[in-house]
C-alpha cells in the first residue's frame, strides 16, 4: 500500500464528516467498494475510445444527453477545466472580443489568455459578506448592444456560493444578437433534479454547458460533463477541441464513475433527490434557530435564485471570521467544510449526506453560536469597480521588463499576474490590470482574516509588476 493510500485508509478510519467536495463523500455504504484498481484499464479493444467513441462510451454520452436534455453530451475525465477551455476554444478565433462575468474561474481567464482574446467584463454586485451577486441581463444586454463584435458570452451560474443568474433572460439577450452563451455550470450538474428549479443552464437554452459532476453528484474528482444544445455550436468543433485540451489516456475509473453516477441517478434519482431536499429544509428551518451565526439561504430576498445545496454560514456581525468558524468546526467537531473566507465558511451537500450529516453539523453550528459575541463591523465593504486595465492580459505576460514588489507598494503599478484567494480562484486583479487602493485593501483583508492568496508566480507577497519603458 502506497504512503499516500495508506493515509487516505487512516484519515477514513477517523470519521471526519466531509461537508466538502468531492460529491460521493466516501459514501462506501450508498456507492459500494468497487472503485478503482479492478478496472483501471487504457482503451483495449472492446472497450471504446474517448475522443471518438462509437461502443460502451458513446452509451453513457447518449444517457447524459438523455438524462439533461441536451442536443449532444461529452463526458469529461479532465474536470469542468477542460471543457471551459475547449467550449470557448471551439467558438472564437484569436484576438475575438467576449462578454465575460469578472467572477468567472480563472480557467475562463486561461481560455483567455491562450485565445489572446479582448474580454469585456460584466461585474456582479457584490453583497455585505463579500459574496458575489447574480448577473443581471440588462447588463448583458447594455454591452452587446455597444460591442457589436461580441463572439460569446461566459457566466457563471451557479456560483462557487450557490447564487444563480436568470440564464433564460441572459442567452435571450445574447440570442437576439446571435451571440452563443457558455455556463460555467461547474457547481450545477445536480440543479436538474431538484424541485423549483428553473435556472438550469441547459433548460434555459445556452448552447454549452460544463458540469462538474464531481462536486455536487456521487462522481469521483475529475469527472465533468459539457452538453451543447441549440444551432450555434458545432458538435464537431467542440470535439476537436476536446481533443486538444483533455487527456489522451483517460482514466476508465473516472468514466466508469461518470457512467454509475448517472445509472444512480435513472435508477434511484427520485427518492435521493425528494430525501435530499428533506433534509435541507429541515437544515434550514432549524438554522433558524441560530442567533449569531445566519445562513445565507435564509437570508436571500431572491431566494429562487439560490441554490440551497450550498450551505453558507455567515459569521458578519460576530467574534470569529469564516476562516476561525471552518477552525473551530475541523478541531473540535471533525467536520471539515469546503472554503471559508472573511465572513463566511461554504459547507457543500449532496444527496450522499445522509439525515445525521445534516444533524450533526446542525449540532455543531448552535453549539458554537451559544459561544459567540455579537460585535458591531466597521469594515469599510469593497468598492465594485474594475481596475484601470493598462495593457492587455497577454501583453502584460509577455513583457520582459519587469520587477519584483511587495505588496504594500504597489499602488498605481501594472501587474503582472493574476491575484487569486483560492478557492475559488477568481482573480482580485489580472496581468495588465493596475493596482489602486481599493484592490489594495481587498488584499490586505484577506491576508488579515488568514486566507491564502496565490499569485500567478508564486512570490506571493511579492508581486511581479510591469516596468513600462
Ligand atoms: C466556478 C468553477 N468553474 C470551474 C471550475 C473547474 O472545475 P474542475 O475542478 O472540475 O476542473 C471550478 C472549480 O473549482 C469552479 O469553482
Amino acid at each position: 500500500m502506497g504512503k499516500l493510500e495508506e493515509e487516505l485508509e487512516n484519515y477514513f478510519d477517523e470519521n471526519y464528516l466531509p461537508m466538502h467536495m468531492p460529491g460521493h463523500k466516501r459514501n462506501i455504504k450508498l456507492l459500494g467498494e468497487k472503485l478503482p484498481y479492478k478496472i483501471d484499464i487504457t482503451e483495449i479493444e472492446g472497450f471504446d475510445d474517448l475522443h471518438h467513441p462509437e461502443g460502451i462510451i458513446k452509451e453513457i454520452e447518449e444517457k447524459a444527453k438523455k438524462i439533461y436534455k441536451s442536443k449532444k453530451s461529452f463526458i469529461l475525465v479532465n474536470g469542468s477545466t477542460c471543457g471551459i477551455l475547449a467550449g470557448i476554444r471551439s467558438v472564437v478565433n484569436y484576438g475575438d472580443k467576449v462578454l465575460v462575468a469578472r467572477n468567472s474561474h480563472k480557467s475562463v481567464y486561461n481560455a483567455i489568455e491562450i485565445n489572446c482574446l479582448n474580454p469585456i467584463y460584466v461585474l456582479p454586485k457584490i453583497d455585505k459578506y463579500g459574496i458575489n451577486k447574480n448577473i443581471k441581463a440588462d447588463d448583458i444586454e447594455n454591452i452587446l448592444e455597444k460591442n457589436k463584435d461580441i463572439k460569446l458570452v461566459i457566466i457563471t451560474s451557479p456560483t462557487y456560493e450557490g447564487v444563480l443568474s436568470d440564464v433564460k433572460s441572459i442567452v435571450n439577450i445574447a440570442h437576439k444578437y446571435k451571440v452563443p452563451v457558455l455556463v460555467d455550470e461547474a457547481h450545477g450538474a445536480h440543479l436538474s433534479f431538484m424541485e423549483n428549479s428553473n435556472f438550469e443552464a441547459l433548460n434555459c437554452g445556452a448552447d454549452i454547458v460544463i458540469q462538474s459532476l464531481h462536486k455536487t453528484l456521487p462522481a469521483l474528482t475529475g469527472t465533468a460533463i459539457l452538453h451543447i444544445k441549440g444551432d450555434l455550436v458545432k458538435e464537431e468543433d467542440v470535439r476537436r477541441e476536446l481533443s486538444i485540451f483533455e487527456t489522451s489516456s483517460p482514466s476508465y475509473i473516472l468514466m466508469s464513475s461518470i457512467d454509475e453516477c448517472l445509472d444512480l441517478i435513472e435508477r434511484n434519482g427520485e427518492k435521493l433527490f425528494l430525501d435530499y431536499q428533506e433534509n435541507l429544509k429541515y437544515f434550514y428551518n432549524e438554522a433558524k434557530a441560530l442567533k449569531k451565526l445566519k445562513v445565507l439561504g435564509n437570508e436571500l430576498l431572491e431566494k429562487n435564485l439560490y441554490d440551497f445545496g450550498k450551505i453558507v454560514v455567515i459569521t458578519k456581525n460576530t467574534n470569529i471570521t469564516g476562516k476561525e468558524l471552518s477552525d473551530i468546526l475541523r478541531k473540535d467537531y471533525k467536520i471539515e467544510v469546503e472554503m471559508s473566507s472573511n465572513y463566511y465558511i461554504i459547507a457543500m451537500t449532496s444527496i450522499c449526506d445522509s439525515k445525521e450529516s445534516f444533524e450533526r453539523l446542525l449540532n455543531a453550528l448552535k453549539e458554537i453560536d451559544l459561544k459567540l459575541e455579537e460585535v458591531e463591523d466597521n469594515t469599510v465593504s469593497y468598492k465594485i469597480q474594475l481596475p484601470k486595465k493598462e495593457m492587455t492580459i497577454n501583453e502584460a505576460l509577455e513583457s520582459k521588463n519587469f520587477k519584483l514588489e511587495n505588496y504594500k507598494n504597489l499602488e498605481g503599478k501594472i501587474s503582472k499576474e493574476y491575484i487569486f484567494a483560492y478557492p475559488p480562484g477568481i482573480p482580485i486583479i489580472t496581468p495588465g490590470e493596475v493596482f489602486d487602493k481599493n484592490i489594495i485593501n481587498i488584499i490586505e483583508s484577506y491576508i488579515k482574516s488568514n486566507i491564502e492568496l496565490i499569485s500567478t508566480f508564486n512570490k506571493f507577497p511579492n508581486i511581479k509588476i510591469v516596468v513600462k519603458k
